[in-house]
């Protein structure tokens, strides 16, 4: 990573996208307070997934009431034609799908000249063997729990072994990209997802759909940091 996460790993990335956005600032302001490092923001382009969510627009706005490293998470077809105004925006970090980009390589060394970090997503059904070309151009592999296009689904189990999976691979690599997991992440499977060798774990309505959000994003880095002591 060019710049240490704050509080250091594994981080909690709470997702916007279950907030409410009539009272954003005041929601971040709570998970921020809770010891939240990044905060994951989804883009949806009506065309890779079926949903529609926000631009640059709303990245420069959050920007502007928050410290937290922005993970701009772009679920969006033809990505390259949108990289430069998410940077400028204020994104610190910005993954786009293996499955969305037609020549990944040139879409990654985009984000890296940016000054911004990179990360290659893979949907559930994605093998891990789409990153071999592109292990030592990524900052982080964002592994999907759950199709993409929703908050509040279930979390697929399978992809826990996955996330094993690439940990023995990176490990063997020497690489020190950094294993993200976004969907359906609750306080159940939080620390067996750290513990098989997740460094950032993305969680929506887990945080944001609880009573207090504050008080669930503490709980769940809580259960994180459990797993990654059973973890080593
Ligand atoms: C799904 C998004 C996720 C979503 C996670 O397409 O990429 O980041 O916000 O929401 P939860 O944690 O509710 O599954
Ligand atoms: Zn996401």
């Amino acid at each position: 990573m060019s710049a240490p996460i704050q509080g250091g790993l594994p981080a909690l990335a709470p997702s916007i996208l279950s907030a409410d956005f009539a009272r954003l600032g005041e929601q971040i302001r709570m998970v921020e307070g809770a010891g939240a490092a990044l905060l994951h923001l989804d883009v949806m382009d009506g065309h890779f997934v079926p949903n529609l969510t926000i631009g640059p627009p709303v990245v420069r706005s959050v920007r502007a009431v928050t410290s937290l490293r922005l993970d701009v998470h772009l679920m969006i077809e033809e990505p390259d034609r949108h990289l430069d105004a998410f940077a400028e925006a204020g994104a610190d970090m910005i993954s786009v799908h293996a499955e969305a980009c037609r020549h990944l390589h040139r879409t990654v060394t985009a984000i890296r000249s940016s000054g911004r970090q990179a990360g290659v997503v893979l949907n559930p059904a994605t093998p891990l063997a789409a990153l071999d070309e592109i292990l030592s151009e990524t900052d982080y592999v964002l592994l999907m729990s759950v199709n993409p296009g929703w908050g509040g689904q279930s979390f697929i189990p399978s992809v826990l072994g996955k996330v094993a999976s690439l940990r023995e691979a990176l490990d063997r690599a020497g690489s020190g990209a950094l294993i993200e997991v976004d969907g359906g992440v609750t306080r159940d499977n939080a620390a067996a997802l750290v513990s098989a060798g997740a460094d950032l774990l993305v969680a929506g309505s887990a945080v944001f759909g609880a009573r207090d959000p504050a008080a669930a994003a503490s709980e769940l880095l809580a259960v994180m940091r459990a797993g990654r002591a059973r973890g080593g």
